[in-house]
């Protein structure tokens, strides 16, 4: 979930700068409590238990923090790039993916700096809403434009504060032409949404 400082930099009424990512990170290293939260724990399980695919081949991870999704989503995936604009993230996620070879943690700040070719699976957890309503149908369109014509992308997205509103910020996944809904997840905590890429 959005912790406090955070909500207080208005994530959806303006983009953070790296600077400002990097400060979610400055007082502690873990600060959505990713390692010690059931709730957390529970999302992440039932994330990869929504893969509709055993393998995927190569997997985007934009947003991944600290690495904690990462590890879990590694098992399923020949390749998979996570990327995150707090550089401070990006270097736990790598202690903590170190030894997984077929995993790469990059500095990447979006919408600017989105990685080249196409990936057959696209994770977007508790990430869309750090955007303005104004820019998710734009990166909606690059991020789906990434997407491999087999591809599946994955939403996941806390719905208990009206700041996060998970359900609010799939709207612009759903109104998206090249994806099609396969599975829709939602209770107290968080809504998850997958999307198979459109034939044709
Ligand atoms: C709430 S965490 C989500 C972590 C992980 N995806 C998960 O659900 O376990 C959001 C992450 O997105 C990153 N982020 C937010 N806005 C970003 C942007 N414009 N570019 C790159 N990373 C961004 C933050 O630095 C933070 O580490």
């Amino acid at each position: 979930m959005m912790p406090d400082a955070a909500d207080a930099e208005a994530p959806r009424t303006g983009m953070i700068s790296p600077e400002g990512l990097n400060s979610l990170y400055a007082t502690t290293q873990d600060p959505w409590d990713y390692t010690t939260s059931w709730y957390e724990l529970r999302k992440r399980q039932i994330t990869v238990a929504c893969l509709p695919e055993e393998r995927y081949r190569r997997c985007y991870e934009p947003g991944c923090s600290i690495g904690e999704l990462t590890k879990v989503l590694a098992p399923r995936c020949a390749e998979l790039l996570a990327t995150d604009g707090a550089a401070t993230a990006v270097q736990l996620a790598r202690e903590a993916t170190q030894g997984l070879g077929h995993v790469r943690v990059e500095h990447a700040v979006l919408p600017q700096e989105l990685p080249g070719g196409s990936f057959d699976l696209i994770v977007l957890s508790e990430l869309l809403y750090f955007f303005p309503d104004e820019h998710l149908p734009g990166l909606v369109d690059v991020i789906a434009g990434r997407l491999a014509s087999d591809g599946d992308l994955v939403a996941v997205h806390c719905n208990a504060m009206e700041s996060c509103a998970g359900a609010g910020v799939h709207r612009f996944l759903f109104a998206h032409p090249r994806l099609v809904p396969l599975t829709h997840h939602q209770d107290e905590g968080f809504a998850l949404d997958v999307f198979r890429r459109a034939q044709g």
